[in-house]
């Protein structure tokens, strides 16, 4: 016969708490739990109307769920309590059917469901209308693993950070070059899907300036969690001084400089790839490189754009991002350092 285990004893509790791995794991949560404040993507402080309604329907449902929990709950507890067995209790009077109770748990849940459902219904209706017809439209393309953007009345092209005017709508038609991806700027809308041929809508005025992070948000491959963008909320002067720039045709390099010597190399190793506007490279595999230098991150907001961060990327892409189809060029120290000046002034 083997022996039953014995609940722990208080001591035992005691000397458990003292262990160093229960504290080294607290640890552990503590700073994990820390790390979510480095991209900050929070779907409770709303940006934009469409991300307001979401907030307020998710708030409402809360609600209606903590008050079917607890009236649930309680009066399991309290008929728990109230009618358990006692010692030399007799068997209880065995009961079929109460028309009372049934009636009441059949209308209370109805009356819950309808204050979830009508908002919910509406909330669908509103997040599906068609936008605008004067809003900002915008061509979203998910790629492994980085988005691009192109503003489809402004003649811009980017990737991985889209901008947009406070208060004027921005209209956002989806589809992906590759696999599902799932574009998601918590901040401002709600998730939708990326799929290779189809166009998915999705739109919203963002009603606060500022830098509101995002993912993709469908398992797309070795990279998913390194497909990041950022969603730049503008004042009108802002937003349309950047179009104006994005406009122009890539800078020209003075001659005989490390710069020059690097639009050369980008011009042989990166053109059958990359665009760059002004120059032969019109390849649309990889980001538009036109005005990469105006952007924060690159390898799809995973860097900050630094020429020491450019530098490590280009010398192996993969070793930032696992399964990036960006190559290793194998280029030399000297030619990385070139191609870093060139790509580095092109604001
Ligand atoms: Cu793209 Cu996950």
């Amino acid at each position: 016969m083997t022996q039953s285990p014995h609940p722990a004893s208080t001591q035992q509790r005691r000397s458990r708490l003292r262990s160093p791995f229960v504290w080294l794991l607290i640890a552990t949560v503590a700073f994990i739990a820390a790390g979510c404040n480095a991209y900050p993507q929070n779907i409770f402080e709303p940006k934009s109307e469409f991300a307001q309604t979401l907030d307020d329907l998710f708030k409402l449902i809360l609600w209606a769920a903590a008050f079917v929990f607890v009236v649930v709950e309680g009066a399991l507890v309290y008929a728990a309590i109230k009618h358990r067995a006692r010692p030399g209790d007799p068997l209880p009077k065995q009961v079929h059917g109460n028309k009372y109770l049934e009636i009441a748990w059949t209308v209370l849940p109805a009356i819950v469901l309808g204050v979830i459902l009508v908002p919910s219904t509406q909330a669908i209706f509103e997040t599906q209308a068609p936008a605008p017809a004067d809003s900002l439209k915008v061509r979203v393309i998910g790629h492994q693993f980085w988005w691009e953007f192109e503003y489809l009345d402004l003649g811009v092209r980017t990737a991985n950070e889209i901008r947009m005017p406070i208060g004027r709508t921005l209209s956002l038609e989806e589809t992906s070059a590759d696999v599902i991806h799932s574009f998601w700027i918590p901040a401002l809308g709600g998730k939708r899907d990326v799929v290779p041929g189809r166009t998915n809508f999705l739109w919203w005025t963002p009603r606060e300036t500022g830098t509101f992070p995002g993912q993709c948000a469908e398992l797309c491959g070795y990279s998913h969690a390194n497909m990041r963008m950022r969603g730049i909320v503008q004042t009108q002067a802002e937003f349309d001084a950047w179009v104006e720039q994005q406009k122009a045709p890539a800078q020209v390099p003075p001659p005989n400089t490390d710069a020059a010597k690097g639009a050369e190399l980008v011009q042989q190793r990166c053109a059958s790839c990359h665009a760059i506007g002004g120059t032969a490279a019109q390849a649309r595999v990889g980001p538009d490189l036109t005005h990469l230098a105006s952007r924060t991150t690159i390898a799809a907001g995973v860097l900050d754009n630094t020429p020491e961060n450019l530098k490590r990327w280009i010398s192996d892409p993969s070793a930032i991002k696992p399964g990036a189809l960006m190559p290793k060029l194998g280029l030399t120290d000297d030619e990385l350092n070139q191609v870093v000046a060139y790509l580095s002034q092109l604001q």
